[in-house]
């Protein structure tokens, strides 16, 4: 049984006096549900939710962090310091950190490594760019990624891990890929983990879809057998979309 996880993802948004303005409003509408929940905000901002947060089921991510315990990185934060405020997930390898930040599969890779050694749960995004959809690739793609990210996981830590398909045309450009188009890819994760694991493992890992989701189509998503879940971005910055979403 898996249980549906609806992250949002704020990227680089919101001041201290909007994220304090954001955190209230939203526990004022939290209801308790079935759906886990989560915001994944900038490093600055992330004790600041955890203390509003504290006493409810609202659960706190980062964006990023860097693979090593400590050392002369600069700009970098480690798993551990994340551990240590209380953080409970962790977007690995989004889009845009592939594309503007140099991320790779490697690298993606390494976070893995890292943040399977502490508390934190990773939301490791895979996903393909247009020009490799329009050209038939996207499969390839995808399954490249979950490969080369995964290379020396192990079954016991994918339990812990959830993956988000994020096809990159589709994020924050309005176009959504149809439900049909993300529920196929995401059972093709599904059973690409079923080949690289087991179909326990397979079967077992949250799945979810990002791209452009937003209240008018969040139920039709996430009511598709093989989607556990959404990473949302623009619609998560506004407490009455994103509770509406939570609500699908
Ligand atoms: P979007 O972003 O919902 O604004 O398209 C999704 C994401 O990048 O995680």
């Amino acid at each position: 049984m898996r249980i549906p996880f609806i992250a949002g993802n704020w990227k680089m948004f919101k001041s201290r006096m909007e994220t304090v303005d954001f955190a209230r409003e939203f526990k004022q509408l939290y209801k308790d549900t079935d759906v886990r929940t989560a915001i994944c905000a900038p490093y600055v901002h992330l004790d600041t939710l955890k203390e509003i947060f504290d006493g409810t089921q609202i659960k706190v991510g980062a964006q990023n962090v860097h693979f090593e315990d400590m050392g002369a990185f600069t700009g970098e934060v480690s798993a551990l310091m994340l551990e240590e405020i209380g953080v409970d997930y962790c977007i690995v390898g989004h889009s845009e950190r592939r594309q503007y930040f140099a991320e790779t599969d490697e690298t993606v890779n390494k976070k893995l490594h890292k943040l399977f050694e502490t508390s934190i749960v990773p939301i490791m995004c895979v996903g393909e760019v247009l020009e490799q959809r329009e050209a038939g690739i996207e499969t390839e793609v995808v399954k490249k990624q979950l490969r080369r990210g995964l290379s020396g996981i192990e079954e016991e830590q994918i339990k812990k891990l959830v993956i988000a398909y994020e096809p990159v045309w589709a994020i924050g450009t309005g176009l959504t890929a149809s439900p049909l188009q993300a529920e196929e890819m995401c059972g093709i994760i599904r059973n690409t983990i079923d080949e690289l694991y087991s179909p326990q493992a397979g079967d077992g890992v949250i799945i979810q879809y990002g791209g452009s989701v937003k209240p008018a189509n969040a139920s039709e998503i996430m009511n598709m057998p093989q989607i556990d879940g959404c990473l949302v971005g623009g619609a998560s910055l506004k407490p009455v979309d994103f509770m509406e979403i939570i609500d699908f």
